[in-house]
């Protein structure tokens, strides 16, 4: 698996709304920033500013697509709170102040890797990009996204037609919790089957983007189906305060694959992220902090471990 080095930085752009239409519960914009649609790539995010609202933090987006020619960015956004509510009302013709393209895209395979791309709710936003550049690779691709119901999924005709994987993909599974479309059961419960189909091909990449629980599903049920050796990239939607590197609310605990000396570093998901390797993240510690809304705890072994309550500790 190549992975890029580096990548190019963001931007801050006063981005035109060129359009907003609705996609299932979803907003779907179109924003004319063409010096972030220059260098952005699959995997990456957008930070939007509210306007004069006076909430200050900007709100972390990822990138649905980007075109240079045009020097658009595409963003689907959930009205979850005040920020994206916002944000998801917007119409063409208002302005956006946008930061783009932040955190790291998804490393790409050797060219001809089978791969499947997997979204839970908007978190299929980033996947159909991703998936014509791999297929463009000579990769076969399979899609499956999923979400609670119906309702919330993307990424599928059945939602809508211009931000979905079909007919980028090479076949695209659908599920939902409660079966009202698709497969009854969740993206893991379709995933075994498409891992076997990919491997008569190679060892597949597997790529998610979806709520923390999920990705940790599929990076046990790839590794239950192909392996300890088999790679995910993972894209986090953990929250994101600043969504540059300032504020340090974003990290994750990661260890260092090629170094097992090297204790657990609690590393910014906006920077060193938002796309991980599953295998580098502590799942023990994540999720393991419900009053930082499910964040992770920092391990007692990491770099910078607070030691209070502990023996010997301040
Ligand atoms: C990389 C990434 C990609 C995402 N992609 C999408 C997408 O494509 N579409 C979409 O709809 N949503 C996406 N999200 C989620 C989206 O950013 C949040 O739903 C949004 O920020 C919530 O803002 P709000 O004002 O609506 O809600 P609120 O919950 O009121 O959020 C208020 C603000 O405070 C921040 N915040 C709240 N609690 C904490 C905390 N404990 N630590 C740090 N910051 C905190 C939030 O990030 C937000 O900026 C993504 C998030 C990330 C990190
Ligand atoms: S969101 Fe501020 S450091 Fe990551």
């Amino acid at each position: 698996m190549s992975s890029p080095v580096s990548w190019p930085a963001g931007v801050q752009e006063a981005a035109e709304v060129v359009s907003a239409r609705p996609v299932g519960a979803y907003t779907h914009l179109v924003l004319r920033a063409p010096e972030a649609a220059r260098r952005a790539q699959p995997g990456q995010f957008v930070a939007c500013g509210t306007g004069d609202s006076g909430m200050l933090l900007r709100r972390s987006l990822s990138l649905h697509a980007a075109d240079p020619e045009a020097g658009t960015l595409e963003v689907v956004v959930a009205a979850a709170g005040p920020g994206t509510r916002l944000l998801a009302a917007k119409r063409p013709g208002d302005v956006v102040s946008t930061t783009a393209p932040l955190g790291r895209p998804f490393p790409l395979p050797a060219p001809g890797t089978p791969a499947v791309v997997i979204g839970g709710g908007y978190g299929a936003a980033p996947l159909p990009w991703l998936a014509r550049v791999l297929t463009t690779g000579g990769s076969r691709v399979v899609g499956i996204v999923g979400a609670a119901s119906a309702d919330r999924l993307l990424g599928t005709s059945a939602v809508d037609d211009a931000t979905a994987l079909d007919g980028i993909a090479d076949a695209v599974v659908v599920t939902t919790d409660d079966g009202s479309l698709g497969a009854p059961g969740r993206v893991t419960d379709a995933l075994p089957e498409v891992l076997l189909e990919l491997s008569e091909l190679g060892e597949p990449a597997v790529y998610a983007c979806g709520p923390m629980p999920m990705l940790r599903s599929v990076h046990t049920t790839t590794r239950e189906v192909l392996g300890e050796r088999a790679q995910t990239w993972l894209a986090v939607e953990e929250s994101m305060a600043c969504g540059v590197g300032v504020c340090m609310t974003c990290v994750l605990p990661v260890v260092d694959l090629d170094d097992d000396d090297t204790p657990t570093r609690m590393l910014r998901a906006c920077t060193a992220g938002p796309v991980f390797d599953g295998d580098a993240l502590r799942w023990d510690a994540i999720g393991a902090a419900p009053h930082l809304r499910g964040g992770a705890l920092v391990p007692d072994d990491a770099v910078g471990a607070p030691v209070v309550g502990r023996a010997g500790g301040h």
